[in-house]
């Protein structure tokens, strides 16, 4: 029996869809914890990709069952978009995907109030993906939100829908009386969902402790990053959710002594979508050419990621916060051309050196990262499968990675297919 996380350690698409989809060859059930559709997830099988939002990416392993735990908004429109989408790619979704009844709904009136609240932000707005998540969060936070388990009693779904919408007038208070209507007409809609979902119904907690003491394999699959986290990520910058290790065990009910193991996702350079502090972001010339050889475009919104170069200091974060306890490095066939690569190993702010990420971003606005020049490999590694074929100087790439962040590379991930990767 195992229970493993994996997780991204920097600000999101890292590539744990391709790393979930490599680990679950070894997990019987894949759990996704938090977030929601907010998130992208990539996996190349052949000449084939799928994005997956909400679903575990285990489900595109025949074999695998995939748990969408208590801790996720499930946005029920793109849940059952996904479904179908898979099975029209002849990948069959039954009594494989299980669902929490203590998942909360993202409601049609929380992409709407999102929308509104990043209008009225103005210049401080997050940038988010507009899939409603902030909202959703708001309402379960708030205690007024709808459950899953809510939606299989329509008298109660609609009473507490009612409830919502009353509570929400004055930020739907723009709106005229007809689109209102549409509003409530729309979100009375998704009772439409409630046969094909209760069979998927479970209580995670139940459901997982119960594999778990059957001697199954767990994979937890976060969304989004550690420096996203409501408390650990660049707070306004961030996710709603706790996209860290902790948030696996509050997002499914699986207690803290059955985790075996915290796997960091680590993209050898940085990205960001949307706004907030990003100390080794690289401006036009260097930071489009790494956009460009990353194809570094987001998986849910299309947005072009923001880009820079490796950050030691911030991963020591994510290291430290989530107890990492093997790293994967995806992409570093992308450095594959540059002569030499910077690595920042500290800040400088202020005349102050600082080697731990600051919690305030008023501290991390004025931090200059400080370099360490890793000598570049100048050669392809696209598609290496073998640790003993990579350049020498592509293994001290690593070796300086591990050796700072002082947690072993377990897996080096050389291309977005399945097969291009290299297992230490
Ligand atoms: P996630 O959100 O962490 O699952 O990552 P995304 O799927 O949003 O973004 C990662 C992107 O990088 C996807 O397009 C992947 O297909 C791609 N990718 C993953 N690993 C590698 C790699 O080692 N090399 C290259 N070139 N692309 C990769
Ligand atoms: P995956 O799982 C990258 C970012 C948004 C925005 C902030 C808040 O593919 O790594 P939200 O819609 O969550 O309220 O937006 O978080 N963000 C992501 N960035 N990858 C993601 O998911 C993200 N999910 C949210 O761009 O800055
Ligand atoms: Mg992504």
């Amino acid at each position: 029996m195992s229970v493993r996380i994996v997780l991204g350690t920097q600000w999101g698409d890292e590539g744990k869809g391709k790393v979930v989809d490599i680990l679950c060859e070894e997990s019987d059930i894949v759990v996704r914890y938090q977030g929601g559709a907010n998130a992208g997830h990539t996996v190349v099988i052949n000449n084939d990709k799928f994005i997956l939002h909400l679903i575990p990416t285990g489900i595109l392993h025949p074999d695998k069952t995939c748990v969408i735990g208590n801790g996720v908004v499930l946005d029920l429109d793109q849940l059952f978009l996904e479904l179908d989408e898979l099975k029209n790619k002849g990948i069959n979704t039954n009594e494989r995907l299980f669902v929490s009844d203590s998942a909360h709904l993202v409601m049609p009136y929380h992409k709407l109030i999102e929308e509104l609240n990043e209008q009225n932000k103005g210049e401080d707005k997050i940038g988010t993906t507009k899939k409603g998540i902030g909202p959703a969060y708001l309402d379960k936070i708030g205690r007024t939100g709808i459950r899953v388990a809510d939606l299989l009693d329509s008298d109660l779904f609609n009473k507490k829908l009612k409830l919502n919408l009353e509570l929400k007038k004055s930020w739907l208070a723009n709106l005229s009386y007809s689109q209102l209507k549409d509003l409530e007409k729309e979100s009375k809609e998704l009772l439409k969902f409630k046969e094909r979902l209760l069979p998927m119904v479970v209580d995670s907690s139940v459901y997982l402790n119960n594999a778990i003491k059957n001697g199954k394999n767990i994979l937890f699959e976060s969304a989004q990053g550690t420096l996203l986290d409501i408390d650990f990520g660049t707070y306004p910058y961030a996710t709603p959710s706790h996209t860290s290790a902790g948030g696996a065990c509050i997002g499914s009910g699986v207690g803290p002594t059955f985790i075996d193991e915290v796997i960091g996702v680590v993209k050898a350079y940085t990205t960001r979508v949307g706004n907030g502090p990003f100390p080794t972001e690289l401006n036009e010339g260097m930071g489009e050419m790494l956009q460009k050889k990353g194809d570094e475009f987001g998986a849910t919104t299309g947005r072009p990621r923001r880009c820079g170069w490796l950050d030691l200091v911030l991963l020591k974060r994510s290291v430290r916060i989530n107890g990492i306890s093997k790293l994967v490095i995806t992409k570093l066939d992308v450095l594959d051309e540059f002569e030499t690569i910077p690595v920042c190993v500290g800040y400088k702010c202020k005349d102050k050196n600082l080697d731990e990420f600051p919690n305030d971003i008023k501290t991390l606005n004025n931090c200059e990262p400080v370099y360490k020049e890793v000598p570049g490999w100048e050669e392809s590694i696209k598609g290496l499968t073998n640790y003993n074929d990579l350049p020498d100087k592509a293994k001290s790439y690593l070796d300086f990675i591990q050796k700072r962040l002082e947690v072993p590379i377990f897996i080096i991930s050389t291309g977005s297919k399945r097969e291009e990767t290299i297992i230490v």
